[in-house]
């Protein structure tokens, strides 16, 4: 299948700082693609330049295998990560408003039930709660019948359930066939949501990969915790493989019944021990050291 996207070396800096550090990747079309990384990792910066909205130092986008012009632009629809919705608008006057700005929008019927929009068609953009602002932000993304949907993390300050919400309607969107490119530091959200996951920390990418196969490749087994007042002060040898963090040593495991016994042999305490299968978050610590909430 040709790749709908392409992104390659892309180089952004912002005086002193570097946004966006060097980094490549393509989209194979109709996938759903997650940029993950903490605050300030260059999430934002990599997808307003893929947008088209932003200018990079160095590197180019390509789209179906041509530089992006004003036709990509008609073929994007963007949900911005602070957009203000107009004031004194309801939310069909708004719909409304954002389909005449194309010359063939999606049908007005056909957007409002992609985003469960009916029982809130005549409330104030101002009244609306930040799952229903999201919906209708959406909404208006899909108003040009894209076939590429940018998100600049589209649920972060929701509630789990609206967020869940959020995914069904990505999914469908997906669905439908347009290919999906989001941001967030749900590591969780990233998991369930994309076909295809870049990690980012301090402009660079560390990691391109589906979710699983990702952590697949970084660990095997489970994950085995120990909370420690003082992990650093423990002076006989661990396991080999043991990580010391500051508050807790961990390990992997493929045994989990030899490495208890292990771990009892050596006479350390198990209280506050816990198991648990990898996750994104404990391989974006396992890359950085830190946190992605950091
Ligand atoms: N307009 C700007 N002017 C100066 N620095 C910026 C600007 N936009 C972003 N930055 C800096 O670039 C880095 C990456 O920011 P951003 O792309 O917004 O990251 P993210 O979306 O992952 O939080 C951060 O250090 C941020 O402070
Ligand atoms: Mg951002």
């Amino acid at each position: 299948m040709q790749n709908i996207l392409e992104v390659q070396d892309l180089v952004k800096h912002y005086r002193q700082v570097c946004a966006v550090d060097g980094i490549s990747f393509s989209l194979a079309e109709g996938m759903c693609f997650g940029l993950l990384g903490p605050n300030g990792a260059g999430k934002t910066t990599t997808i307003e330049i893929m947008e088209g909205i932003l200018k990079p130092d160095r590197g180019q986008i390509l789209y179906r295998g041509r530089p992006i012009d004003s036709e990509f632009k008609k073929r994007a629809g963007i949900q911005f990560q602070n957009t203000s919705l107009p004031d004194h608008l309801t939310v069909s006057e708004t719909i409304r408003l954002f389909q005449s700005f194309y010359p063939e929008p999606r049908p007005f019927n056909e957007i409002v039930e992609i985003c469960s929009l009916s029982d809130i068609l005549s409330r104030d953009n101002k009244k609306l709660s930040g799952g229903q602002r999201q919906r209708l932000l959406l909404a208006i993304a899909i108003v040009p019948q894209p076939d590429l949907v940018f998100l600049d993390e589209p649920t972060t300050g929701l509630d789990p359930q609206a967020r869940r919400n959020f995914w069904d309607l990505i999914r469908r969107i997906q669905t439908e066939g347009a290919t999906i490119v989001l941001t967030t530091h749900y590591m969780d959200e990233a998991h369930m949501l994309c076909d295809q996951i870049g990690i980012m920390d301090h402009g660079k990418m560390l990691e391109i990969d589906a979710p699983q196969a990702m952590l697949d490749r970084h660990f095997e087994g489970v994950l085995v915790r120990i909370p420690f007042d003082e992990p650093k002060r423990i002076d006989f040898p661990l396991p080999e493989g043991t990580v010391v963090r500051n508050d807790a040593i961990e390990l992997t495991s493929t045994r989990l019944d030899e490495t208890v016994r292990r771990l009892i042999t050596l006479g350390l305490s198990l209280d506050g021990l816990s198991v648990h299968k990898p996750t994104l978050e404990d391989l974006f610590i396992k890359l950085t050291g830190n946190t992605l909430r950091a």
